[in-house]
This record gives C-alpha cells, sequence and structure tokens, in this order.
C-alpha cells in the first residue's frame, strides 16, 4: 500500500517554489497514491504569528491545494491543528530522538540565525519531530517535497528506524521523499544565491500565488539577471545563477526540459525573454489565482473541507496512535 503525506505550513502566502516544488507535483500523484494533504498549522506557530492572519492563511492554503487541482473527495485535505494525535506522537516520538539529531538540522540554525540561542523557541528547535509524527502517524510511504525538506526527511527516516529497532518489529514504513521535476530549489529573483522563500523581506524576490498578471509581470521584469545574452547549453548556465533559475522556472511552467527551453530561447536578450517567461507565468497562474478567489469568497465551504477532511484523517490517525500506543506499552482505556 503506497500513502502519500505531505504538508505546507501557512504562513504567508504561497510563493512559485511551494508551486513548482511541491504542489505541481501532488496534483500528478493523487491519481497513483492514496494522498493525504495538511495545512501543518502547528508548525506554522514555530515563529510569532498574528491570529487573524494565521485562520487567513489557513484558509488560503487550503484554497491553493483546491485551485491547483488536488481533489478534496479523492484526497484527504485536513488542518493539522485538528487531529490531535499528531501533538501526542509528536511526543512520543520526542521520547526516541536523540538531541544530537537535531542539533545537526541547518532549518533550525538559518532560522535562529544570529540571535542568542537561549531565546530561541523549543518548538523551532522540535519543528522535526513534529513532522515525523505528521508522516509516521499515517504510516505514509512517500513524501513529495521541495529539496529544501531533504534533511528534515531524513531525520523521519532516522525516527522511524529508531522506534522499530527499538521495539523489534517493522511498525513505521521508512518514508521515501519524492523530490520531483527540474524546479526543486527555486531561487529568489533578487538573488540567485538564495531560495525563493516566504520569509525573504523583499516581495520582489518570489511570485505569490495569490499575485495578479501586472504584478507577476513587473516581478519578472525586475528580476536580477546578468548582461550575457541567453546561452544554447545548459554547462554555460552553471556560473549564471540568475538565469539559471528564470530557465528553472520557464522549463517547469511550460512542462518541458531545461534543455529544450534553451533550444528555444538560445542568444535572445533578457528583455525578450522576460516578456515570454511572464506571459507563461500569468497563463499558467491565473486561472488558479482566479479560482482561489472564488472559494476564499465563501470561508465556510473551506472550513466544510477542512471539517470533512479533519474526520477521515482522524479516524485513520486514531486506529495508528492506538497500535503504538499497545507497541510502547501505554494502556489504551
Ligand atoms: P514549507 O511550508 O516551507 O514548504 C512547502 C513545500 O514547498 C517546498 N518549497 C520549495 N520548493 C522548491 N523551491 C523553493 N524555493 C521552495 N520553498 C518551499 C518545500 O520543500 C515543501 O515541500 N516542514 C515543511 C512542512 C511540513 C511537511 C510535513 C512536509 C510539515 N510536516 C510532513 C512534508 C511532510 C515546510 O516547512 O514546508
Amino acid at each position: 500500500m503506497n500513502r502519500i503525506f505531505s504538508g505546507m505550513q501557512p504562513t504567508r502566502q504561497l510563493h512559485l517554489g511551494n508551486y513548482l516544488g511541491a504542489l505541481r507535483n501532488w496534483v500528478a500523484l493523487q491519481d497513483g497514491f492514496e494522498c493525504i494533504f495538511c495545512v501543518v498549522d502547528l508548525h506554522a506557530l514555530t515563529l510569532p504569528q498574528d491570529p487573524a492572519a494565521l485562520r487567513r492563511n489557513i484558509r488560503e492554503v487550503t484554497a491553493a491545494y483546491i485551485a491547483a487541482g488536488i481533489d478534496p473527495e479523492r484526497c484527504i485535505i485536513f488542518a493539522q491543528s485538528s487531529v490531535a494525535a499528531h501533538s501526542e506522537l509528536s511526543w512520543i516520538l520526542s521520547c526516541h530522538t536523540p538531541l544530537g539529531w537535531l542539533n545537526r538540522m541547518t532549518q533550525f540554525k538559518d532560522k535562529v540565525g544570529k540571535k542568542a540561542l537561549e531565546n530561541a523557541m523549543l518548538g523551532l528547535y522540535a519543528y522535526p519531530v513534529l513532522m515525523a509524527a505528521d508522516i509516521l502517524l499515517y504510516k505514509a510511504t512517500h513524501v513529495p517535497v521541495g529539496e529544501d525538506q531533504k534533511q528534515h526527511l531524513e531525520l523521519s527516516r532516522d525516527i522511524a528506524g529508531a522506534f522499530n529497532r527499538h521495539y523489534d518489529r517493522a511498525f513505521f514504513p521508512l518514508p521515501e521523499p519524492q523530490i520531483l521535476g527540474d524546479a526543486t530549489r527555486v531561487m529568489s529573483l533578487r538573488d540567485g544565491s538564495k531560495k525563493m522563500s516566504k520569509s525573504d523581506e523583499s516581495d520582489y524576490s518570489r511570485i505569490n500565488m495569490t499575485d495578479d498578471a501586472d504584478l507577476i509581470a513587473v516581478k519578472i521584469r525586475k528580476a536580477r539577471t546578468d548582461p550575457e545574452p541567453l546561452p544554447d547549453t545548459l554547462e554555460a548556465l552553471v556560473k549564471r545563477a540568475e538565469a539559471d533559475n528564470l530557465i528553472t522556472i520557464y522549463a517547469a511552467l511550460a512542462g518541458i526540459s531545461r534543455a529544450e527551453t534553451l533550444a528555444q530561447v538560445a542568444g535572445q536578450q533578457f528583455s525578450q525573454f522576460k516578456k515570454d517567461l511572464a506571459d507563461l507565468a500569468v497563463a499558467k497562474l491565473s486561472p488558479i489565482n482566479a479560482e482561489m478567489n472564488r472559494l476564499m469568497a465563501d470561508p465556510a465551504e473551506i472550513d466544510l473541507i477542512l471539517r470533512r477532511g479533519a474526520e477521515r484523517a482522524g479516524t485513520m490517525a486514531a486506529g495508528h496512535l492506538d497500535e503504538i500506543k499497545d507497541v510502547i506499552g501505554l494502556l489504551r482505556l
């Protein structure tokens, strides 16, 4: 039995990196797998959130899933906080996770930055354990994510393995990362060495799934590039991070390879290429944006979808949590 679990944090708007690196792949995978897609609102709490904005973002991420093509009938779509077993399993797994494993997590170090460790939140540190709980609670076998989640997934596999060894049984499947396509790490439009991210101060560094056509075009026009025309080989892109990123985005949106993209655009100046890229991005993203707006106009409908999803996820989670309690020696009373 192959089961997919994946999720996105409802912090600010989703962007093109989230779409090309993950969401678009989820849409394709729902035909071949049993799929569970979560809005990981508890993970969002690891950084300060405004309550009203968080509520809106939870609904907006749900709307983005559906607008991008996830079918809430075939797949389970739900909010993490509505299934309490995520938090329970997270505690249990945290008692099977050595601190040394968490100390290796680069995202924790990046997010804490230069601030004093004393002021960093415990939740941020424990974040990858909650992520492992998300996946293992459903005994998921596959986890489609972008490149930046690779290390967290390795930790999930390590925790699953440690649990299985400790209780001497193959209880959790070791979840396989699915890092698919060319756009597994979409970079900032302002700096080709930084990943496109919700937390970047500059809104011009990313294309949000909520941006309208004009804003998408302006952001692409202002994207940083170099003065050379576009090359005809992939090797020539290696030292041109911004050009490389725009070619990757074009290829992913057009559904062709990077080499095919170069064959079409080699020799062009960026002014021309950016116009074509903006047209393509608008053509692909505008229908999703329009559908998101339509869904967001009826929050009650979104809440209903999340409630139904929570019931379905909750049933599966409760069954697995009972099994876990049996395995570790807690009473099921
Ligand atoms: P999050 O919310 O940061 O990102 C959601 C998904 O988008 C991918 N992604 C990108 N892909 C390509 N280029 C980018 N610039 C880019 N930025 C983000 C991420 O890799 C991710 O797939 N910890 C997770 C959420 C999570 C989760 C889980 C995922 C919690 N529990 C269980 C899978 C399974 C996160 O913060 O994703």
